[in-house]
Order: structure tokens, then C-alpha cells, then sequence
């Protein structure tokens, strides 16, 4: 592992930092820039940032309003062509900033995994939506005649002897887990109740509720901006949405390992088309062994899973949760770095993209 000191922190990171003055100028960059660009650290300071590449979807003029106005953005899925044509999928966040006291904007680009990126963002709404249709479809006809088999049982159950009455209670007991499941199938259907939520109180009920399961050897980690402020959502759903992907961390790392939780806000977020001026970010990172590789296209499908004992259902049901709340789930994962990012808007006022 190599060991890093203060100053070469930003050469360390994965993702690339360019810090521009007024004029766009290149006053500094990281490592990790001038890897995406493929230039020199000499050829990229002094140079106007719009000349480092061939063409970039997040428009120059974004960046002379987020220094106009002193506020950043963020630009998910922004197409970068670079001088030799490789076209790379990244996310932006432009954040204005004081640079040797004088004003500067901080852009971060962070490179995606595009197919990944893709395939979450456009057909986890349309396909996913299939999936979760045609399974509610099936949980509805099931529903029913499982409700009259039930009834069905226990009336035959009162007229038998004792001995018999085994078979009668054992067809009313897996009646009850199948409608158990079917329940969980047909999704959350309770009303939303919006109110404004602290969302480190949800997640302190989470952390609450998992610990008495939780193995010693397992530890959990906050990492909360203290500034959030409260966030007008259905607590319950939040809660049941959170707890899945953290309930998964923990069955993932076994019985050894770190999770993480961060929470942070975002400006200018786009989700599905649409731009908030505030997001929550909620981040729950674990270092278990990751998502299986056969899983990782049809995660958020319901009925996938990797456990022997599991149903499949928990993140389907998280992501049906999130988009409630007009948010997105995706994720990232390799071996000893898992990561669940939820976005969910804060600020409802839309502003078209
Ligand atoms: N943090 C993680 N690390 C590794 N694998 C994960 C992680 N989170 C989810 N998975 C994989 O994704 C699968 C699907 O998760 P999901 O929560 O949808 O269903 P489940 O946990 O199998 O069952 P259920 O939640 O319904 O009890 C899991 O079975 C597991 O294989
Ligand atoms: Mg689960």
C-alpha cells in the first residue's frame, strides 16, 4: 500500500480536479486530470479549460453563471470528447471557490462507468418498471385464491380430529409465508405522509434497529455534514428504503468489516431529466467482497438475489421507494469497496434541464 503525505492527497485521487480562474484559465489540476486528458501538467496550466478537450456537454456558460452566481452544480452523465475522440461519460461538480483569495471555480470530473451508468439511469425505468409490473400482476392472481385456500383450511381445520389437524395447520402456516411474500411482492402501497424529517434521526433508528443483530467485529461509521437541513419525506418509506441497502451491507460483509454512512447535500443535481437546486446525498459504503458479477445488470430487478435465504426484494422495494420520493439509487462496486449512493431532491421546485 503506498503511503501518501498532505501534498500529494489530490495526485492520489481518482477523481480529477481542475481548479480555474476567472477566464477559465488552468491555475492547478490533479494527477488524475491530466490522465483523463491525456495532457501534461505543463500543457494543461495556462491553457483555457475549453481547450483540453474537444467537447464537453456541460456548457462553458454553466460555468461562467456558477461564477456569476457564486453557486455550483452538479451535472450527472455529461459527455466528455476528448483531443483523441474517446468519448468518456462523466460526472461534473463545479463548486466556486477562493484560490490564492481570489475567486475560482473548483470543477471535479469523475469518470463513470458509462455502460453501468447507462443501464441504471434509462432501463432500470423502463425495464425494471416491466419486471415490477409483471410481478405485482402475478402477486394480485396469486393473492386471492390464497386468501380462499387459507379460509378454505381453517374451516376444515375445526371440523377434524386432532391427529388431522397437523395437515390443516400446515397448509395454513405456508398459506401465511406465501402471502407474506406476496405482500412484500405487490410493493409498498401505503399512502405517502410527507413531513420534514431530520435524516440523521432515520438514520440513527436504522443504525438502532440493526445493532441488536449486529456482529461485534462489525463496525459502523458516520460521516454526517451536520448542516443538512430537514427534508420534507415519508420517514417510514426513508427508513425501510435505508435500512435494505444497510441490511444487505451487513449480510455481505459476513461477520467481519466497516460500513460507512455519509450524508452530504448537493447543488444543482439532475435526476431523470429534471433539475433540483438541492439534493440529499446519503452514501452507505461497505469493504465486503462486492455485488456478483451475474447480479450486477438486474440488481434492482425484483426476485434477484445472491442469498440462499433471500427473497430479492429489498432493493427493488428501496428503488420503488426512492423514485417515490422523485430520488435515484445506483450504485458502484469492486471487491472491498461497495457503494449505495441515494439521491432524493430536497428543494421540489423543478427548473427544466
Ligand atoms: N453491499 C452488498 N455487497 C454485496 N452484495 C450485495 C450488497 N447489496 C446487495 N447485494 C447482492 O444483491 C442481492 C439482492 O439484494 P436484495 O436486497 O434485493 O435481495 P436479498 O437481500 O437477496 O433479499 P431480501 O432483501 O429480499 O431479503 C443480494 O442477495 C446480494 O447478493
Ligand atoms: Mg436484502
Amino acid at each position: 500500500m503506498p503511503s501518501i503525505t498532505n501534498s500529494d492527497i489530490f495526485d492520489n485521487m481518482v477523481t480529477s480536479i481542475v481548479v480555474v480562474d476567472q477566464s477559465f484559465i488552468v491555475k492547478a489540476n490533479n494527477f488524475a486530470a491530466e490522465q483523463l486528458f491525456e495532457l501534461g501538467a505543463k500543457r494543461m496550466q495556462g491553457s483555457h479549460f475549453a481547450s483540453l478537450y474537444k467537447n464537453l456537454s456541460s456548457d462553458i456558460t454553466l460555468l461562467q453563471q456558477a461564477l456569476e452566481t457564486n453557486q455550483g452544480f452538479t451535472d450527472n452523465l455529461a459527455t466528455l470528447v476528448c483531443h483523441d475522440l474517446r468519448s468518456i461519460t462523466v460526472d461534473v461538480c463545479v463548486t466556486p471557490t477562493l484560490y490564492h483569495d481570489q475567486p475560482h471555480l473548483l470543477l471535479e470530473l469523475r469518470q463513470v462507468d458509462q455502460q453501468q451508468r447507462i443501464s441504471t439511469e434509462m432501463q432500470q425505468l423502463t425495464q425494471q418498471q416491466l419486471a415490477k409490473d409483471l410481478v405485482k400482476g402475478l402477486a394480485h392472481e396469486i393473492k386471492n385464491p390464497l386468501g380462499g385456500l387459507r379460509g378454505a383450511a381453517q374451516l376444515l381445520h375445526r371440523q377434524l380430529d386432532q391427529e388431522n389437524q397437523e395437515y390443516t395447520q400446515m397448509i395454513i402456516e405456508q398459506a401465511d409465508r406465501l402471502n407474506n411474500l406476496v405482500e412484500r411482492l405487490l410493493g409498498p402501497n401505503k399512502h405517502q405522509q410527507h413531513n420534514l424529517h431530520n435524516i440523521h434521526k432515520i438514520l440513527e433508528t436504522i443504525i438502532k434497529l440493526v445493532s441488536f443483530e449486529l456482529p461485534e467485529s462489525i463496525s459502523i461509521e458516520r460521516d454526517y455534514d451536520p448542516s443538512i437541513p430537514d427534508v420534507n419525506l415519508d420517514a417510514e418509506q426513508i427508513q425501510q428504503a435505508l435500512l435494505n441497502i444497510i441490511q444487505n451491507a451487513i449480510q455481505a460483509l459476513k461477520d467481519k468489516g466497516k460500513i460507512k454512512i455519509v450524508t452530504r447535500v448537493s447543488n444543482q443535481v439532475t435526476i431523470n431529466g429534471q433539475r433540483y437546486r438541492l439534493a440529499l446525498d446519503i452514501k452507505i459504503i461497505d469493504n465486503g467482497p462486492g455485488i456478483p458479477d451475474e447480479l450486477r445488470n438486474t440488481l434492482f430487478y425484483p426476485m434477484v438475489t445472491g442469498r440462499a435465504e433471500g427473497t430479492g426484494l429489498g432493493l427493488s422495494i428501496t428503488q420503488t421507494l426512492i423514485q417515490q420520493h422523485k430520488g435515484r439509487v445506483d450504485f458502484s462496486s469492486t471487491p472491498g469497496h461497495t457503494e449505495f449512493h441515494v439521491t432524493i431532491p430536497v428543494e421540489h421546485i423543478k427548473e427544466t434541464s
